[in-house]
């Protein structure tokens, strides 16, 4: 973090690789007081290619340390996404009786004889807190013969059956297996053939237990599915969840089969799963995402690195109206980056009258809170300038909250960014709460405390810093704003 990254669309409080391409994150745990994040890395280039392992740490989830790779490819191929543990009882044997962490991930080469994509699970382990990772010489530790799609590995302890649990992408589905060291994997089930969305390749897969509405002794199982871009999709890749039961070797949904929930409403939050050991006392889950989308990732306007992960967040579970839905908030460590503070209360808002008009920001933090009144549309338009602006409205009418990126900036890298896209969203009595992230490239929207999620990525031209805080159609009413200008991790 010592170093500031002054360029053009550089990411001040998201995290980035220092140099070249990134994609998902991987291997995310916490040990010995610190939060690791691993991730997709092609150190070649700013595009795709062969992966590897980066690596950071962070004891804040904010301010990260990068670390040299973790992970190269080798006689078995790249590594693409998976996941490490703390293997507490050292069931492994790599650890000589003490507890250590072992990473689990995809291998990927071709097959010798058929030369078609192959996919095994193999394992790496560290005996220096993640510095430097040995290769498990009995690697791979998990086949399949008959699938070419068979990745990113996501493991836990299922403490009730003192047995590991793998929950692994195949295609249209997920499948289970279980292990008592995470060597030997015996196939226990599989779920999702018919249920949920299959826009794409199902990826990433993550299960988790939460408590609902806060309550330890009432949990719901949350399993976590990216699916991958597909042309004829205009919203590219995205992340749905499913809430249910698990037993230790099935997982049981409660909804419709045909029924789909969107973890995140924007365009770029993709291939997210949770870290594993984080254990925290409100029993949430931390959670961050990859900030892009395959249908453009490769394209986007940057030039010595490319893409940045969500905000890290606190997953939990919460009953609405329509069921158990999972609830997002931005990780405390935050507010460490607060610098400076406006605020207005009870104020109307009013069609032509921006009360927001001397603002200017280019990073910032907005928590507040609307009485939509008469208004038919209200919201708020970021890094505005002449020619620009990334717009979150809310529509009273139809009550739903929405993105327009179409003149968020430089768009014209493919045909399917400059979009507005919209979720529903109640208002409750009338109002509307709204937490917002902006960085230099991207907007992230905690709608009614983080009950609706939008992450999308934006390339303001640097002089885009106007505010406007606006309503249509009738007056709104302020009932509160807080604006921070929010520090760069880079700066001291
Ligand atoms: C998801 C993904 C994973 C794969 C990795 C390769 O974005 O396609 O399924 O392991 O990226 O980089």
């Amino acid at each position: 973090n010592a170093t500031p990254y002054l360029e053009k669309y550089r990411s001040q409080f998201h995290f980035t690789p220092p140099a070249n391409w990134m994609n998902d994150p991987n291997g995310m745990v916490y040990w010995d007081g610190e939060y690791h994040l691993f991730y997709q890395y092609h150190p070649g280039g700013t595009t795709w290619g062969p992966m590897h392992w980066g690596h950071a740490v962070s004891t804040d989830l904010t301010h990260w340390e990068h670390l040299p790779m973790a992970l190269k490819p080798d006689r078995h191929g790249q590594i693409f996404s998976g996941c490490a543990v703390v293997d507490w009882e050292d069931s492994s044997g790599f650890f000589a009786g003490s507890p250590g962490l072992v990473a689990v991930f995809t291998h990927a080469d071709q097959h010798p004889d058929t030369d078609r994509p192959r996919q095994r699970q193999s394992l790496a382990y560290s005996l220096d807190k993640g510095r430097t990772w040995t290769m498990y010489d009995g690697n791979p530790v998990l086949s399949h013969e008959q699938l070419t799609d068979f990745r990113d590995p996501k493991v836990f302890w299922y403490a009730p059956n003192r047995t590991w649990v793998m929950v692994i992408a195949a295609g249209d589905r997920v499948l289970f297996y279980t292990s008592p060291d995470l060597k030997a994997w015996a196939y226990a089930s599989e779920f999702g053939a018919e249920e949920g969305s299959h826009d794409g390749v199902w990826e990433c897969p993550d299960l988790i237990e939460l408590p609902v509405d806060g309550q330890a002794d009432r949990t719901r199982w949350v399993l976590i599915v990216s699916i991958g871009d597909r042309p004829e999709c205009p919203e590219g890749s995205r992340t749905q969840y499913f809430v249910g039961s698990f037993d230790g070797s099935r997982f049981t949904s409660d909804a419709q089969p045909e029924a789909v929930l969107w973890l995140d409403h924007g365009r770029d939050n993709y291939a997210g799963v949770t870290w594993s050991d984080a254990n925290r006392a409100d029993g949430g889950r931390l959670f961050i995402g990859w900030m892009s989308n395959w249908k453009y990732a490769n394209l986007t306007p940057t030039d010595s690195w490319r893409s940045a992960m969500t905000l890290p967040r606190v997953m939990s579970l919460k009953t609405g109206p329509s069921g158990v839905r999972l609830v997002q908030e931005p990780v405390s460590g935050l507010q460490k980056l607060r610098r400076e503070e406006r605020q207005w209360e009870n104020v109307p808002v009013t069609p032509g009258i921006n009360i927001l008009s001397s603002e200017k920001s280019g990073t910032f933090e907005i928590e507040c809170e609307l009485e939509l009144g008469s208004a038919t549309e209200v919201g708020l338009k970021l890094r505005q300038s002449e020619s620009e602006e990334t717009v979150v409205g809310y529509n009273a009418s139809a009550q739903t909250l929405f993105i327009d990126r179409t003149r968020s900036g430089e768009t014209g890298f493919h045909a399917a960014f400059g979009c507005r896209h919209e979720a529903p969203l109640e208002a409750r009595e009338g109002r509307l709460k709204l937490r917002l992230f902006v960085d230099h490239a991207s907007v992230e929207v905690f709608a009614n405390d983080g009950e609706l999620v939008m992450t999308d990525q934006i390339f303001p031209d640097p002089g885009s810093t106007g505010l406007e805080l606006y309503a249509l159609g009738g007056e709104a009413r302020l009932i509160s704003l807080r604006l921070y200008e929010l520090n760069s991790v880079y700066s001291a």
